[in-house]
């Protein structure tokens, strides 16, 4: 939902040309953020203007047009100080074109320029009072409101400093954002901050920096030649500092970052940062803390593989062990979640546990709440974020609310969490993003360690959600008797997994057979039932959002209630049946297909001629046990959409009109 990204370098001599690369690359780690245009922002050679380019299209556009307009002479030669911010957009406020890309400016000038992540609700009441102020605005987005109201403010109050101006302009605005703002009239400096979207501060010395922590300054008004006194926290001679949405745009070139704060506004002046808190609340930190990422560089890149969800849907084998690794013990038959073992007695103790999350993230609750109602014996209610707080759902003191999401940033997962925080409930957070918002503002939870996730269909991220909250349901039964049989033979059935996935993903070629029937169709039936609905229903997303045909996943009961009247000889259908508690019924619905002419293609188990005799494609995947499936299973539904992707020239990584962090509601 819109990449942020900001380069400044201090005494590191860096020419624009390389500048520009660095920038150019930091983008193309956050273009799965969004892809309808970009843009960079950097000083002219002689530093008294700001350049910009900007493209509708992706990154490789504005790399291309980069490499057009910067050709050598002024533009190498080597800088000692310079700041260049770049943005990838995905259009909420204004079409998707050249006009309304990112960085955008407060005057012909250049002389405030923002790259912004989010958006600014009260946006047309600021424009009022800025065009009666003669201000006239040239894109239809929310964020130029932002240039021209900190333009106003430097106008109006020539002391303040770089970062009071856009502290001001912050506080006049509501809304949820990121910014990252750059001056022809503080050349040099950089100043960024958050409300709700994410931001990270990266930085890189040559020598190992001599504190873990940064102070937190509580703005004043100081007056602009008073430069010592607010800047000190930080002091390093050589030094390069990153601006990003997400640690992937920065891991390439250092591993320290502090994740910013809501409220938070960072800014560098004569190399040193500083950050400062808009409000000050009795609860604050005195300081943020560096922290050293965990990721690596490899992680980040597609490897030969053709896409990143090629490469994501083959990393399962491994992902689903990381999710496991250090939590559960095969041979003790234990498992703990050390990021919530000691909210387990006030976990059992509850009322419900309710899970919520958007799209597929919503799916890892569908397909484990049966397990988790049978292991923990408590209600469980499944909600869509926004669904969840349309209906201003009931919410009490001794509910437990998992809010579950990849990114950790999904704004409506993130309303959804704070308005159950605030009613008293104990908030859980299952996120694949260490340091997310969702990660900070829950009283306990559980990383999913699937590995960051690039393309952006989500699917290891899945299989380790399903697995974090199976585990969380063996957790919250080890103590019953009764259920002992049943834990040891799920967990029997975790130490064989990576090695069925293996088994699943060589399934690949025959999936792309099956791809080649069915990629010219205009739709796609999935049917399933029991454990095995949420595959249903993932399928269909994965089919709809990367191949644009059309595609619904059906509960096998609801057939004979509507969905049976489509199908006939040549609606393409997909049914899942397994031999588990509900396979006779799924029979039944699979006969009630054939009987109308459709021939389906089954998923079953490995070895079950009889249900294969049903049709004449089928794919089989390996035993095991019943509420695991739904890993084996939606796997076949992962490559099945790639390939159509593929076989249809749809851009796999980049879906059109999607993005991967949905930060706006
Ligand atoms: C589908 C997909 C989306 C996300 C949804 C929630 O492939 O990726 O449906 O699952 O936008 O995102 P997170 O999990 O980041 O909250």
């Amino acid at each position: 939902m819109c990449g942020i990204f900001a380069y400044l370098n201090y005494l590191t001599p860096k020419s624009r040309l390389e500048v520009l690369d660095l920038l150019v690359t930091g983008l193309k780690r956050l273009e799965y953020r969004g892809y309808d245009s970009t843009g960079v922002a950097i000083d002219s050679p002689d530093s008294k203007n700001i350049v910009m380019v900007k493209r509708t299209g992706k990154v490789k556009v504005l790399e291309d047009a980069i490499q057009e307009h910067f050709t050598g002479g002024e533009y190498s030669e080597p800088v000692a100080t310079h700041i260049g911010i770049a943005h990838t957009r995905w259009a909420t406020h204004g079409e998707p074109c050249e006009r309304n890309s990112h960085p955008q400016r407060s005057d012909e000038g250049n002389g405030f320029v923002v790259v912004h992540n989010g958006i600014i609700t009260n946006y047309n009441d600021v424009k009022t009072f800025l065009r009666k102020r003669g201000y006239e605005f040239e894109s239809e987005t929310d964020t130029e409101v932002f240039a021209k109201l900190v333009h106003h403010l430097w106008k109006t109050h020539p002391t303040y400093s770089f970062r009071e101006l856009v502290e001001q302009a912050i506080l006049q605005l509501e809304g949820a954002f990121a910014v990252a703002v750059k001056s022809k009239h503080f050349p040099g400096e950089c100043v960024a901050a958050r409300r709700s979207s994410p931001l990270l501060v990266g930085i890189k010395t040559k020598t190992r920096l001599a504190t873990d922590h940064i102070p937190i300054l509580y703005g004043k008004v100081l007056p602009r030649s008073d430069s010592t006194s607010e800047f000190m926290p930080l002091e390093e001679k050589e030094v390069e500092y990153f601006f990003a949405s997400d640690a992937s745009a920065v891991i390439e070139h250092t591993n320290r970052v502090i994740y910013l704060e809501d409220d938070d506004v960072a800014a560098v002046r004569d190399g040193t940062l500083s950050i400062h808190r808009l409000k000050k609340s009795l609860d604050d930190p005195h300081a943020r803390e560096i922290t050293t990422l965990k990721m690596e560089i490899q992680q980040i890149m597609k490897g030969n593989y053709d896409y990143f969800m090629q490469k994501e849907i083959f990393e399962q084998p491994d992902s689903v062990v990381n999710t496991m690794r250090g939590r559960v013990r095969f041979d003790g038959n234990a498992i703990v979640l050390g990021g919530i073992k000691d909210y387990i007695p006030e976990i059992k103790r509850c009322r419900r546990l309710m899970l919520i999350g958007c799209g597929t993230s919503y799916h890892s609750a569908v397909a484990t709440r049966q397990l988790l109602e049978e292991l923990t014996e408590l209600p469980v209610m499944v909600e869509l974020a926004s669904d969840f707080l349309d209906r201003n759902t009931p919410i009490f003191r001794d509910d437990v609310c998992f809010f579950i999401s990849q990114s950790g940033e999904t704004a409506d997962t993130l309303m959804a969490l704070r308005y159950c925080k605030q009613r008293g409930a104990l908030i859980v957070g299952i996120t694949n993003t260490v340091g997310s918002s969702i990660c900070r503002e829950s009283h306990c939870g559980v990383h999913i360690n699937a590995g960051p996730e690039i393309g952006v269909a989500s699917t290891k991220a899945y299989t380790s959600q399903f697995i974090s909250l199976v585990m969380f349901a063996l957790v919250m039964s080890e103590d019953r008797l009764s259920l002992q049989q049943r834990r040891l033979e799920i967990l029997q059935a975790l130490s064989n997994l990576a090695d069925q996935i293996r088994k699943v993903l060589k399934l690949d070629s025959k999936v792309q057979e099956l791809a080649k029937d069915l990629y010219q169709h205009k739709s796609l039936l999935i049917m399933g039932r029991g454990y095995n609905f949420a595959t249903c229903l993932e399928g269909a997303l994965k089919v709809k959002e990367l191949t644009y045909m059309h595609s619904e996943g059906i509960m096998a009961g609801e057939l004979k209630h509507g969905p049976l009247a489509l199908v006939d000889d040549s609606m393409p259908v997909l049914m899942i049946v397994l031999r588990d508690p509900v396979y006779v019924k799924c029979m039944n619905a699979l006969q009630q297909v054939t009987s109308r002419k459709g021939c389906p293609v089954i998923i079953c188990e490995e070895g079950d001629e009889e249900t294969k005799a049903f049709s004449s494609r089928s794919l089989e995947i390996p035993r095991t046990v019943d509420c695991l499936q739904g890993i084996l299973t939606v796997i076949p539904m992962q490559l099945l959409s790639y390939h159509i992707a593929v076989l249809r020239g749809c851009d796999v990584d980049c879906p059109r009109n999607l993005a991967k962090s949905v930060t706006v509601e």
